[in-house]
C-alpha cells in the first residue's frame, strides 16, 4: 500500500513496484477518473467531488475496489489511493475483504512545498482538473492531513509502517520502496 500526500509519487511508483512484485497496480484515483470519464451518474457526483478536493464516500469507495479487484485471482496488490479513512482501513481489516490486510504501507513523505510545486507543473494536464486551482490543491492537502494522516499512526501500531523520502529523484525512490518491502534488502 502506498500511502502519501498529493504528489508524492503514488502513481509514479505504484505500477513500478507492482510489476516487481508480480501484483496488479490498483489506483483508486484511476478508478475514479474512468468512472467520470464514462458519464454515469456515479461518474457525474464523483466529479464534483473531486473538483472540489474533498474524498468520495467510504461506502463508495469500498464498493469500487471490491468491484475493481473482484475478478482478479491474485492473492496481493498495490493498492495507491486506498484507505484514505480509517473507515476505509477498518472495511479491509474484516473477514471476506475483497483485498487483504496490508503487509507493508509505505509512506511516501513529501513537505507541503514540493507537493505544490509538483502539482503546479502537472497543472497543463488535461485528465487532471484538480491540479489547476490552487485553492483545490490546498483542500487536498487538508483533507490528507485531517482524514488520511491518521492512518500513519493506525500502521505503525500494527508494524507494518515504513517511511520512505519522496523528495529524492525517481529513481532513487523506487529503489528505497524495494529496499524496505517485506524480502527486500533491509525489508
Ligand atoms: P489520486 O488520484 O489518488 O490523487 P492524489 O492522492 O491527490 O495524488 P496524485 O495523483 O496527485 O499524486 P501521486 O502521489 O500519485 O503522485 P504522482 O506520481 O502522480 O486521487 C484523486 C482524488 O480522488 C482525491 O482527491 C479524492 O477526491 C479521490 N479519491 C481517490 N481515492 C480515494 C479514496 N480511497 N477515498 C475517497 N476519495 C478518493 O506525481 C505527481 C507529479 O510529480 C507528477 O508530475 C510526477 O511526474 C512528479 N513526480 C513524481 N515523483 C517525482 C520525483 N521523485 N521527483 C520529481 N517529480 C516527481
Amino acid at each position: 500500500m502506498l500511502l502519501g500526500p498529493p504528489g508524492s509519487g503514488k502513481g509514479t511508483q505504484g505500477p513500478v513496484v507492482a510489476r516487481h512484485l508480480g501484483v496488479p497496480y490498483v489506483a483508486t484515483g484511476d478508478l475514479l477518473r474512468r468512472e467520470v470519464e464514462s458519464g454515469s451518474d456515479l461518474g457525474r457526483r464523483v466529479a464534483a467531488v473531486l473538483d472540489r478536493g474533498d474524498l468520495v464516500d467510504d461506502d463508495v469507495m469500498v464498493d469500487l475496489l471490491a468491484g475493481a479487484v473482484g475478478h482478479s485471482d491474485s492473492s496481493g496488490y498495490v493498492l495507491d489511493g486506498f484507505p484514505r479513512t480509517l473507515a476505509q482501513a477498518e472495511s479491509i481489516e474484516r473477514p471476506g475483504a475483497p483485498v487483504p490486510a496490508p503487509e507493508a504501507v509505505v509512506h511516501l513523505a513529501l513537505p507541503d512545498a514540493v507537493v505544490r510545486s509538483r502539482l503546479a507543473g502537472r497543472a497543463g494536464d488535461q485528465s487532471r482538473t484538480d491540479d489547476a486551482d490552487p485553492a483545490v490543491v490546498e483542500r487536498r492537502l487538508q483533507v490528507y492531513d485531517e482524514q488520511t494522516a491518521p492512518l500513519l499512526d493506525h500502521y505503525r501500531r500494527r508494524g507494518v509502517l515504513v517511511t520512505v523520502d519522496a523528495g529524492r529523484p525517481v529513481d532513487d525512490v523506487t529503489a528505497a520502496i524495494l529496499a524496505v518491502l517485506p524480502g527486500g534488502p533491509s525489508g
